[in-house]
C-alpha cells in the first residue's frame, strides 16, 4: 500500500490549480442514465471514486469515451457518457460497497426504466449513512420499495408521479437522487428542505441543459415539472470547494501564501470567514482565490459544521489540524455525521492537544507538532494528517493513502510545486 512521506516546516508559496468537484462529478455522471443521448462532462477530475463509478455505469450499459481535454487541461478531463440503452438495472454489492455515492443510480434507473435493484450501500467509517430519505422520497413519487437480501428493489411500472417531498434532515444525496427522478416523473414535484450545496445546483443546471424544467435552483425549495424525455448536453463540472478549502488550510498552517487558480470564493465563503477570524487573509481575484497567513500567529476559533451555506463537514478534519497550532482554544462541533473524529487520535500522536466530548472536540493550541507515522481512516481524515504533517517538525508518514486518491488529484505534486517536502512511497 502506498504511503506519503512529508518533512514539515516549509511555508507553501506558489500556485495550485483547483480541479473539478468530485461531489458534483459523481451525480452528474449518473444523470447520463436519464437519456439515450450523449452527456459530455468537462473539467471532470481524475480520481479513484470517478473510476469506480465509471465501472458501475458501464455495467448498466453506459458507453464512455475519454474525449480528451479542454484548453489548458490535462487529458482525461472531458468524458462523453451515452446510455443508449440500459443493459442492466442492477447495481451489484461488490461495486456499490466500494463507494456509497453509487446509490445515486437508483433515482435515474427507476425514472428511465421503471425499476432498479441497487445494493444497500452499507455504512462507512464516518457513520451509518442510512438511505431512508432516498427510499421514502421514491415512494412519494409512486415507486414501491422492497428490501431483499441487502438490495433495494424499486419499481414503478407505470412511471413516477410528481409529489411534494419534505426532507426532515438536509440530505445532499437524497436531494440529488430525487431531483433526477423527478425530471421524468409525470406532473410537478416540490423538494422542501432540499440541500443547497453548490454540487446540487450544478446537477440541477446540467439537468436543465438536458431539457429538464426546474425552478428554485440553489434554494431549499426546488420545483420540478416532469418532461417526457431528456436530451444530451455539454456541461462543465464546477471547481472543487473542498479541495480549495483543504489547500487554504495547508497554506495557513505553514504560514505560506498560495494562489488557488480556478477556485470559486462564493462556494467557500463560510470557510473563508472562519479562517479570517483565525488570522488568515483570503482574497478573491478574477479566476481564483489568494490565501496568506496575515500576521505571525494563528488564533483559535470555534467551528460548527452545518449544511451549506454553513461550514462544511468535509472541511472539519482539515480545520481541526489547523487549530492544533493556533493560539488559545477552538471548540469544533460536528453536527452532520456521528463518527467523524477519527483523525483526533492520529493528530494527538503528533503532539496535538484535543479532547472529544460527544459531538464536540476541544482543541488547545500547541507550539509545535512532531512528525510521526499516522493512519488514515477516511478521505478527509487522511488529508487532515497531510495538513498537520506539512507543519510538523520532522517526518510524517501517512499510511493507507488510497483514501486520499479517492478525492485529491495530484495532491503531492500540487504541494511539492509550492515547496513542500512531500513524496509518495510506492509499495513494492
Ligand atoms: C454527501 O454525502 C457528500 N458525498 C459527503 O462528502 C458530504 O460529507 C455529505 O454530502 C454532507 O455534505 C457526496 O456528495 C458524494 P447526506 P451524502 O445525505 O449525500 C443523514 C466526502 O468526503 N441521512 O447529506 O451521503 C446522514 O446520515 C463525502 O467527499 C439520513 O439520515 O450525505 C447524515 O447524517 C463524505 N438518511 C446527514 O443526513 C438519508 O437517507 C447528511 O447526509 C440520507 C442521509
Amino acid at each position: 500500500m502506498d504511503r506519503i512521506r512529508i518533512r514539515g516546516g516549509r511555508p507553501l508559496e506558489g500556485t495550485i490549480a483547483i480541479g473539478g468537484a468530485k461531489n458534483a462529478a459523481l451525480p452528474l455522471m449518473t444523470a447520463s442514465l436519464l437519456t439515450e443521448e450523449t452527456l459530455t462532462l468537462t473539467n471532470l477530475p481524475r480520481l479513484a471514486d470517478i473510476t469506480t463509478l465509471q465501472h458501475l455505469l458501464v455495467q448498466h450499459g453506459v458507453s464512455m469515451t475519454i474525449a480528451g481535454s479542454e484548453a489548458g487541461e490535462e487529458r482525461g478531463h472531458v468524458v462523453d457518457l451515452t446510455a443508449r440503452r440500459i443493459a442492466s438495472t442492477t447495481a451489484p454489492y461488490d461495486l456499490v460497497r466500494k463507494m456509497r455515492a453509487s446509490i445515486l443510480v437508483l433515482g435515474p434507473l427507476v425514472a428511465r426504466c421503471g425499476h432498479a435493484r441497487v445494493s444497500l450501500p452499507g455504512g462507512c467509517a464516518i457513520g451509518t449513512r442510512p438511505v431512508d430519505l432516498h427510499l421514502k422520497g421514491l415512494e412519494k413519487l409512486g415507486a414501491t420499495i422492497e428490501l431483499k437480501t441487502g438490495y433495494i428493489e424499486a419499481s414503478a411500472p407505470k412511471g413516477l408521479r410528481g409529489a411534494e417531498i419534505v426532507f426532515p434532515v438536509v440530505s445532499v444525496g437524497a436531494t440529488e437522487n430525487l431531483l433526477m427522478a423527478a425530471t421524468l416523473a409525470e406532473g410537478e414535484t416540490t423538494l422542501v428542505n432540499a440541500a443547497r450545496e453548490p454540487e446540487v445546483a450544478d446537477l440541477a443546471n446540467c439537468l436543465v441543459a438536458m431539457g429538464a424544467d426546474i425552478e428554485g435552483i440553489g434554494t431549499d425549495r426546488i420545483r420540478v415539472r416532469g418532461v417526457k424525455r431528456l436530451h444530451g448536453a455539454r456541461h462543465r463540472v464546477i471547481p472543487d470547494r473542498i479541495e480549495t478549502g483543504t489547500y487554504l488550510m495547508a497554506a495557513a498552517i505553514t504560514g505560506g501564501s498560495i494562489r488557488l487558480e480556478g477556485a470559486d470564493y462564493g462556494s467557500i465563503e463560510a470557510v473563508a470567514k472562519v479562517l479570517e477570524g483565525a488570522g488568515v487573509e483570503i482574497t478573491a481575484f478574477e479566476g481564483g482565490v489568494h490565501v496568506r497567513r496575515a500576521n505571525g500567529q494563528l488564533t483559535g476559533v470555534d467551528v460548527m459544521t452545518e449544511p451549506f451555506p454553513g461550514f462544511p463537514t468535509d472541511m472539519q478534519a482539515q480545520m481541526m489540524a489547523l487549530m492544533t497550532m493556533a493560539e488559545g482554544a477552538a471548540m469544533i462541533t460536528e453536527t452532520i455525521f456521528e463518527n467523524r473524529f477519527m483523525h483526533v487520535p492520529e493528530l494527538c500522536r503528533m503532539g496535538a492537544n484535543i479532547n472529544v466530548h460527544g459531538s464536540s472536540a476541544m482543541v488547545r493550541g500547541v507550539s509545535r507538532l512532531a512528525g510521526a507515522p499516522v493512519m488514515a481512516t477516511d478521505l478527509r481524515a487522511s488529508v487532515s494528517l497531510v495538513v498537520a504533517g506539512l507543519a510538523a517538525e520532522g517526518e510524517t508518514i501517512v499510511n493507507r493513502v488510497y483514501h486520499l486518491d479517492r478525492g485529491y488529484e495530484h495532491l503531492e505534486e500540487k504541494l511539492a510545486a509550492c515547496g513542500a517536502d512531500i513524496e509518495r512511497l510506492v509499495a513494492d
